[in-house]
C-alpha cells in the first residue's frame, strides 16, 4: 500500500511499501526515513502526581570560583551566542527533590518507523523533551551504518531522520544516552564542582619537595600560584606550596576524582537502566532500501550526516571524496611533508597508527613518558616527519614535566607552515568537568593561531578531529559524558566555521560503525580516519 507523505515539508516525500507478512518496510533508496520515539516515565505507583517543575531563579550560576580573563567585545558576544546555541531543552526546569519515578523510563518507551502509531505502551507519557537520544541505521552484514539526525519535538516524542545510502536491509537502532533529568545534573556539577577532578604538581628545590593541588578553577581558600599563560590568557592555578616558591613547580599529573551528589542523582546514571540503553521498537525495526536511482546526496536533508559506512569503508556524503590509501599511497601522499599533531590521546592514535603501518617511519626516542609524549617519527628517505604532542593543561595524564605543558595555540604560532605542512588537532576529552566557557575560550585562542597560520602560509592543511562517543559508566558520565562531547562538537564546528580547515567527524565515524563506542576507537575506525586525513592532504583531482 502507498502511504501518505508523513515527512515534514523540508524533507523530500517518502513512499513506503509494507510487506505485511514479514513486517519489513521497503523504501526507495536515496530518500529519507523518519523514525519517531515516544518516552514514558517510570511508573511505580498508579496515581503518581504530576510534577510541577520549579523554574530556576538563578539565571547564570556558571562563573562560580572560575576566574576568566576579559574577552574582546566580539569574543564575548560569540561566547554568549555559542552558549545560547547549545542550550539544552528543559535544563532550566530543575525538579526538586528528584524522584526517579518522574524520570524517563527507556524500558517503557518505544520507537516506530513512520508512518505508524507509537505510544501504545501504558504508563505516563512524557510531556517534555530534553532526553539525549542517538539513532542510527545499520547492517553488520554489509559493514554499513549511518547516523540519524534526532529532532526533539519537546513533547516527549522525537524524530530521527536518516538518508538511505545503501541498498538492502537496514536495522533502526535508537539509544537513550541520558534521560533529560540527567542533563541538569551534569550542568550543575560542571558549574558548582569544576574542581571535582583535580590535578597535582610536584614542587622541588634542592632537597625540599612538596606536592600541591592544581586546576583551571581553584577555590580561593589558600594562597594561589597563578600560571595563567601570558600569550593566550589560558588560566591555570596551583595552591602555593608552604615552603617553596611558585617557580619551583616541576611537573603536572592527574590527581583524583570526587563529587558530591544530591539525593538520588546517581540513580540517573545506571548502566542497563537509563544510561546508554536501547529503546525497543513498537513494530518492525527493519527497512529495506530499493536500488538507488542516482548518486547519493544528502541535500534532501536540512543538515544530514557527513558520511556513512559501506563494506566497512567510510564514504563522505558531500565534500571531499574519501580515497583509500595503502602503505605506498600513504608514503606518496606524505612525501616531503611534516605532520604536526596536537591534542589528547585520540590524536596520538593517528601517530601510533602511521608509525605502525609504515616500516620506513622510525620513531626517534625522546625518552618521553609513555602515553604522554611528545613523539617524533622520521622517514629520512622520503623526508617525512610526524610529530605528536599533548595539548596544554588541563590534561589527565601521568606526571609530565612542566616544560612540556604547551598550549596548541602557542605551538601553532611556532610553525612556519606551507604546502608541506599538515596540522591535525583534536581537543575535547579532558574538558568534561568544566563550564563550557573554558572550552570556548580554548578554541577561540586556537582559532586565532590557525587564522595567523593560514594568513602567513595559506597552503597549510589544517584538520580538526571532533570528539566521539565512548563506553559510559557513572564515573565516566560525570567526567566526560557523550553529552558533553556532543556539546563540545557543536561549539567546535561553530568556532571554526568559515575558516579553511577540514573536519574528521569522529562522532559519526565511531557511532555509525558496528564496533562498540570507545574513547579510543579501534584500528578499523582509525584506518578510515587516516583515509579521511590523507584525502584532505592529497585530494583527488577535481575535488
Ligand atoms: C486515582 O486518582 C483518581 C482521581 O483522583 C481516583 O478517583 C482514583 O480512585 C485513584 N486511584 C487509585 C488506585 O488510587
Ligand atoms: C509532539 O509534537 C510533534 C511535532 O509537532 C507532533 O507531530 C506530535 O503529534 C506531538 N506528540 C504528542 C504526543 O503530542
Ligand atoms: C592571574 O594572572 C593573570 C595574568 O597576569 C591575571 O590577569 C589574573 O587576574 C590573575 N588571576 C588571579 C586569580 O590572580
Amino acid at each position: 500500500m502507498k502511504a501518505r507523505d508523513c515527512i515534514r515539508k523540508e524533507y523530500s516525500a517518502i513512499f513506503l511499501f509494507l510487506a505485511v507478512a514479514v513486517l519489513i518496510l521497503v523504501l526507495r533508496n536515496m530518500e529519507v526515513l523518519e523514525v519517531r520515539t515516544w518516552f514514558y516515565q517510570f511508573q511505580h505507583e498508579v496515581n503518581s502526581t504530576i510534577i510541577v517543575p520549579r523554574v530556576s531563579t538563578v539565571p547564570d550560576v556558571h562563573r562560580g570560583f572560575c576566574t576568566f580573563q576579559p574577552l574582546s567585545p566580539n569574543d564575548a558576544l560569540e561566547e554568549r551566542l555559542l552558549l545560547d546555541s547549545i542550550a539544552w531543552p528543559g535544563t532550566s526546569l530543575l525538579p526538586a527533590p528528584l524522584s526517579l519515578e518522574k524520570t524517563s523510563d527507556p524500558a517503557h518507551s518505544s520507537f516506530t518507523i513512520l508512518p505508524g502509531r507509537g505510544g501504545r505502551t501504558v504508563g505516563h507519557p512524557k510531556k517534555s523533551g530534553g532526553d539525549f537520544l542517538l539513532a542510527r541505521l545499520h547492517n553488520p552484514k554489509f559493514g554499513a551504518g549511518v547516523v540519524g539526525q534526532v529532532v526533539d519535538h519537546l513533547n516527549g516524542s522525537y524524530s530521527a531522520v536518516f538518508p538511505l545510502p545503501w541498498e538492502g536491509d537496514a536495522q533502526v537502532e535508537v539509544t537513550l544516552v541520558h534521560p533529560s533529568e540527567a542533563i541538569p545534573v551534569l550542568n550543575r556539577l560542571n558549574s558548582e564542582q569544576p574542581d571535582r577532578l583535580y590535578f597535582k604538581s610536584l614542587f622541588r628545590s634542592g632537597s625540599i619537595s612538596e606536592t600541591s593541588i592544581c586546576n583551571v578553577c581553584l577555590r580561593p581558600t589558600q594562597p594561589l600560584c597563578n600560571y595563567t599563560d601570558l600569550r593566550t590568557g589560558e588560566p591555570w592555578f596551583c595552591y602555593k606550596p608552604k615552603k617553596l616558591s611558585c617557580d619551583a613547580r616541576i611537573n603536572h599529573a592527574m590527581g583524583k576524582y570526587e563529587q558530591t551528589f544530591r539525593a538520588n542523582e546517581d540513580k540517573l546514571f545506571q548502566r542497563g537502566v537509563n544510561l546508554k540503553v536501547f529503546i525497543r521498537a513498537s513494530g518492525p525495526n527493519i527497512v529495506t532500501m530499493l536500488p538507488k536511482m542516482k548518486e547519493v546526496k544528502s541535500s534532501s536533508m536540512k543538515s544530514g550526516p557527513s558520511g556513512y559506512y559501506y563494506q566497512g569503508v567510510w564514504r563522505a556524503l558531500g565534500g571531499t571524496t574519501v580515497r583509500q590509501f595503502d602503505n605506498s599511497a600513504i608514503i606518496q601522499c606524505l612525501k616531503g611533508k611534516g605532520v604536526y599533531m596536537y591534542g589528547d590521546s585520540t590524536v596520538r592514535q593517528f601517530f601510533e597508527y602511521l608509525n605502525a603501518a609504515l616500516p620506513d617511519l622510525k620513531e626517534f626516542d625522546l625518552h618521553s613518558p609513555k602515553k604522554a609524549g611528545p613523539y617524533i617519527s622520521l622517514d629520512y628517505a622520503n623526508n617525512i616527519l610526524l610529530m605528536s604532542r599533548f595539548h596544554g593543561p588541563p590534561i589527565r595524564i601521568v606526571p609530565v614535566s612542566t616544560s612540556e605543558l604547551r598550549y596548541i595555540a602557542n605551538e601553532i604560532d611556532g610553525l612556519v607552515g606551507g604546502t608541506n605542512t599538515v596540522v591535525i588537532f583534536g581537543i575535547w576529552a579532558h574538558f568534561g568537568t568544566f563550564p563550557m566557557e573554558i572550552y570556548i575560550r580554548r578554541l577561540q585562542n586556537i582559532r586565532r593561531a590557525v587564522a595567523r597560520l593560514l594568513d602567513r602560509a595559506p597552503g597549510t592543511v589544517v584538520i580538526i578531529r571532533t570528539g566521539n562517543a565512548k563506553v559510559l559508566s557513572l564515573s565516566v558520565s560525570l567526567t566526560n559524558s557523550d553529552w558533553h562531547s556532543l556539546q563540545c562538537n557543536k561549539v567546535l564546528r561553530a568556532v571554526f566555521k568559515g575558516l579553511n580547515v577540514h573536519l574528521i567527524d569522529a562522532w559519526e565515524m565511531v557511532f555509525a560503525h558496528q564496533l562498540p563506542h570507545d574513547l579510543h576507537p579501534p584500528s578499523p575506525i582509525i584506518k578510515n580516519m587516516i583515509n579521511v586525513i590523507l584525502s584532505y592532504v592529497c585530494p583527488q583531482k577535481g575535488d
